[in-house]
């Protein structure tokens, strides 16, 4: 039996140790906000925090996350998150948004770890997500825009 810590909520799943994480969220568990791109690390749609770190859980083996806070796009809750989520939605970010909440999570990622990113910061923790639809400029804008709503609100940053 596997016991992992998702979204804040203690779960026992009795699958394969080897299985993704990103399997046991979606088909065990069925947190679907989190997508299957690539299944090799490549594309980021499958980004989900461990310890409040962005990683690609479709190459996390799901015995990798025993003991550690799992957290997706379905239950991140911040003032980061929130922040972000505004500008994404300010913005129009998403186009047909596959990828955007493996982004939302590098995203909050980013921020948690830098309060005002410039564009080679940003550039920097984003590499790892790929937007089919070409959005990144958005993207960059809405992190700006959301760096700079929790200064002006001096909160989590
Ligand atoms: S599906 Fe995991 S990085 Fe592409
Ligand atoms: S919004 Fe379509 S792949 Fe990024």
């Amino acid at each position: 039996m596997i016991k992992l810590t998702v979204n804040g909520e203690p779960r026992s799943l009795d699958v394969d140790p080897d299985m993704p994480l990103l399997w046991a969220l979606r088909d065990v568990l069925g947190l679907t906000g989190t997508k299957y791109g690539c299944g090799i690390a490549r594309c980021g749609a499958c980004y989900v925090h461990m310890d409040g770190h962005a990683l690609p859980s479709c190459v996390t083996p799901v015995s990798a996350a025993e003991g550690k806070a799992i957290t997706t796009i379905e239950g991140v809750e911040s003032d980061t998150a929130r922040a972000v989520r505004a500008a994404w939605a300010e913005l129009n970010v998403v186009q047909c948004g596959y990828c955007q909440s493996g982004q939302i999570m590098s995203a909050i990622d980013l921020l948690n770890g830098n309060a005002e990113p410039d564009d080679a910061a940003i550039n920097a923790a984003m590499q790892g997500n790929l937007c089919r639809c070409n959005t990144y400029a958005r993207i960059r804008q809405a992190i700006k825009q959301a760096a700079a709503s929790l200064r002006a609100q001096g909160g989590e940053a």
